[in-house]
């Protein structure tokens, strides 16, 4: 569901006309609706109620502050990785003891942050880190409530760079090597078994690897719940969103018309898990990051030039790779579509961006709205994984992010001063001109 549409011929964020922001603000530019993430959350939410979980949002999806404050307003918990997003969730508002920590590569420094600000639990990813984190709570003389990320082997059907719960990824410990570690660690007094984790990958359209993925692990919670106390299971993020192209708009239509089409709805991923974890009697902790964003953001853009190359036909825009890699790292799928609709006439065409990789398109030979020269596009559920991602590549500042709430529109990230994307630059003390 988004809040996103045509509203005549001009496309529309709730009530404010996209193209208004994109004179104002400058393209590139994200554009997020506030009550997109809303109702996604509350759906979620309201689906789940019999077990009641803590909905920890996943902030590595989109992290920027005026977001995380929508859900920590909401109620939510977060799932980070990184001293930087636990400091990002406080800056917010959030608070650290509804925060998990996961991760494969935590340092000492981020883990004393994270025991100082009192966050709820590490999710574990290793022996060798829980050594460490042992080491560190008795240096600060306390205790570090853990769970292990369980590695459940089980194959989530998604694209290679985000599948994460098989033995071929890098993520959490292996299933069978689980009960050995909880009874080692068992005996130090700096570490407490706080609960059990997984997350086998993101953007499942179906619930049927989750399902598979608890029905694997529930013994293994109970069986440690009897043993050690643990109080949560975590079943991670992964619910999968619609990128093809839009359904109907209206929230109740959107979702009927979701279910008709087997999209993985709250809905639909409820009816599969409630049945296999209230029974557990443990708190449920939930991870989703793409669910919560992924449709309620749109990357603006403008024209530069239309290309016509032999038979091909190139729109050329300012957004690019540095702003949106999903196109070029995951061959993903982003709905495009002009904010005026002007043209009937089709043409197909690559839209590609201005950097000077091959791989830097977001489409490629498909039909679209003939456009000209400084007309507006927009890519459509660009909220997940779109702006953080962001890069500098070839000098080119971070895009502006803006919020919409009914008419009103704010400015949530400024487009990043050219100056500054050299700022932390210095020359060498050796060379002509360099400060002494
Ligand atoms: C541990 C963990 N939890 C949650 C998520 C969020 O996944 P998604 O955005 O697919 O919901 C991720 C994504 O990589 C993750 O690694």
């Amino acid at each position: 569901m988004h809040d996103f549409g045509y509203r005549g011929a001009r496309f529309g964020c709730e009530g404010v006309a996209v193209e208004t922001l994109a004179r104002r603000f400058g393209t590139p530019l994200y554009v997020y609706s506030r009550h997109t993430l809303e109702h996604h959350f509350t759906r979620l939410r309201a689906a789940l109620a019999p077990l009641d979980p803590l909905i920890c949002y996943a902030l590595k999806a989109n992290s920027n502050l005026a977001v995380l404050r929508t859900f920590a307003e909401l109620g939510a918990g977060f799932d980070l990785v990184s001293e930087g997003e636990l400091r990002r969730v406080r800056a917010a508002g959030g608070e650290a003891g509804r925060c998990v920590f996961a991760g494969v590569g935590k340092t000492e420094a981020e883990m004393r942050f994270a025991l100082r600000q009192g966050i709820y639990c590490f999710n574990v990813e290793s022996e060798p880190e829980l050594e460490r984190l042992a080491r560190v709570a008795a240096d600060l003389g306390t205790v570090a409530p853990v769970a292990v990320r369980v590695n459940p082997n089980v194959d989530a059907h998604t694209h290679a760079k985000i599948t994460t719960g098989t033995y071929a990824n890098k993520f959490g410990i292996p299933f069978e090597a689980v009960p050995a570690v909880y009874a080692r660690a068992a005996r130090s007094k700096h570490l407490r078994w706080r609960g059990l984790q997984m997350h086998i990958g993101s953007q499942l359209t179906t619930a049927a690897p989750f399902a598979a993925a608890v029905r694997k692990v529930a013994p293994l919670a109970r069986a440690l719940a009897e043993r050690y106390g643990i109080e949560f299971l975590s079943i991670g993020g992964g619910i999968g969103i619609v990128y093809q192209p839009a359904l109907a708009s209206g929230s109740a239509r959107w979702w009927r018309s979701a279910a008709s089409r087997g999209v993985l709805t709250p809905a639909r991923y409820a009816e599969a898990l409630v049945p296999l974890l209230k029974p557990l009697g443990l708190r449920v902790l939930l991870e989703p990051g793409r669910f919560l964003v992924g449709n309620a953001g749109i990357l603006v853009t403008r024209v530069e030039y239309v290309k016509r190359a032999g038979r091909k036909t190139f729109v050329i825009v300012d957004a690019a790779m540095n702003d949106l890699i999903r196109p070029a790292f995951y061959d993903a799928y982003h709905e495009i579509v002009p904010l005026r609709k002007a043209s009937a006439r089709r043409v197909r065409c690559d839209v590609v961006g201005p950097i000077c990789e091959s791989g830097d398109y977001f489409c490629q030979g498909r039909l679209l709205p003939e456009v000209r020269q400084g007309d507006y596009l927009a890519l459509l559920s660009a909220g997940a994984y779109g702006a953080v991602m962001g890069s500098n590549y070839n000098s080119r500042p971070l895009a502006a992010e803006v919020l919409v709430a009914g008419r009103q529109a704010a400015l949530v990230r400024v487009r990043q001063p050219l100056a500054r994307v050299w700022a932390g630059e210095r020359l060498a003390s050796w060379q002509r001109g360099a400060a002494r």
